[in-house]
């Protein structure tokens, strides 16, 4: 096992790991010192679990349950916690501060307010509790996903979101250099379980007032807060792909 990397050794490795396979990735993540946590949303970020699985590795899951996601993601982490025999540790927002947005605004604020107000309580918030805990996290991000926020992302980074002055937390994007066709074609190879809203049109799929399928050549992401502005949507989880 590694020690956890100081910055100088996370840009070494994000160089040294650049073209890395995400198997290789994964491994050297979960080879980390410390806790390290892969972050599952229920999409087709599965095949971060699968890649885990296959090294024999012990690992973590887990996922924020925003409280809107729809009936069919909700399903598929429970499919995913049975087949791969793991738990998934949810994470739920803060109680009161839910209450207090949904009583002052009603249900649906982000379609007046934008998403900011909503994804910080319900996403961002829960995030950095669960980060405050750990000492490096695994995400499906993909520089083809957002190309206006996503195109540069390394393999390995110190966290520019959620690091603190005490405290360095790694990032690591096994699938960061995959396509969304790459994804496809290993979920498919390897016959492992998807989420059901694949075969209606979803392909990035996020909270359900939040998420629409797309149309044939559409973007990805244009099936995300599609009411918003189109080339910068990140809803805070990974915030530091903002150029400040
Ligand atoms: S988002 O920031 O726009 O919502 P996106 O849906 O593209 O993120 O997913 C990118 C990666 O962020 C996922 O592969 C996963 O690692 C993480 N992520 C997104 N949503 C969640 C969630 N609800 N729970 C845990 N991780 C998530
Ligand atoms: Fe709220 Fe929509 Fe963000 Fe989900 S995606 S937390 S419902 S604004």
């Amino acid at each position: 096992m590694t020690t956890i990397p100081t910055i100088d050794l996370v840009d070494a490795l994000a160089s040294e790991y650049a073209d890395k396979s995400p198997s290789e990735i994964m491994k050297l993540a979960l080879s980390q010192q410390g806790e390290i946590a892969i972050s599952f949303s229920g999409a087709e970020d599965v095949v971060l679990i699968d890649l885990a699985s296959n090294l024999g590795i012990p690992f973590r899951v887990f996922s924020l349950d925003t409280g809107r996601l729809h009936p069919e993601t909700y399903q598929f982490l429970d499919t995913v916690r049975k087949h791969y025999k793991i738990d998934i540790e949810i994470c739920f927002p803060e109680s009161d501060a839910v209450q207090k947005l949904v009583t002052e605004k009603g249900f649906f604020s982000f379609y007046q307010d934008e998403h900011k107000e909503c994804c910080g309580i319900r996403k961002v918030q829960p995030l950095r509790k669960k980060l405050a805990t750990l000492d490096g996290w695994i995400t499906g991000q993909r520089k083809d996903q957002s190309p206006g926020t996503r195109n540069e992302i390394p393999v390995v980074q110190a966290d520019p979101g959620f690091s603190g002055p005490g405290k360095q937390l790694i990032k690591y994007n096994p699938l960061a250099n995959w396509s969304s066709a790459d994804v496809w074609n290993y979920i498919r190879l390897m016959e492992i379980p998807y989420n059901p809203l694949h075969e209606r049109g979803f392909i990035s799929i996020g909270c359900e007032p939040c998420t629409r399928p797309v149309l044939p050549n559409q973007h990805e992401r244009e099936g995300r807060w599609w009411w918003e502005d189109a080339t910068h949507k990140e809803c805070g989880l990974h915030a530091g792909n903002m150029k400040k």
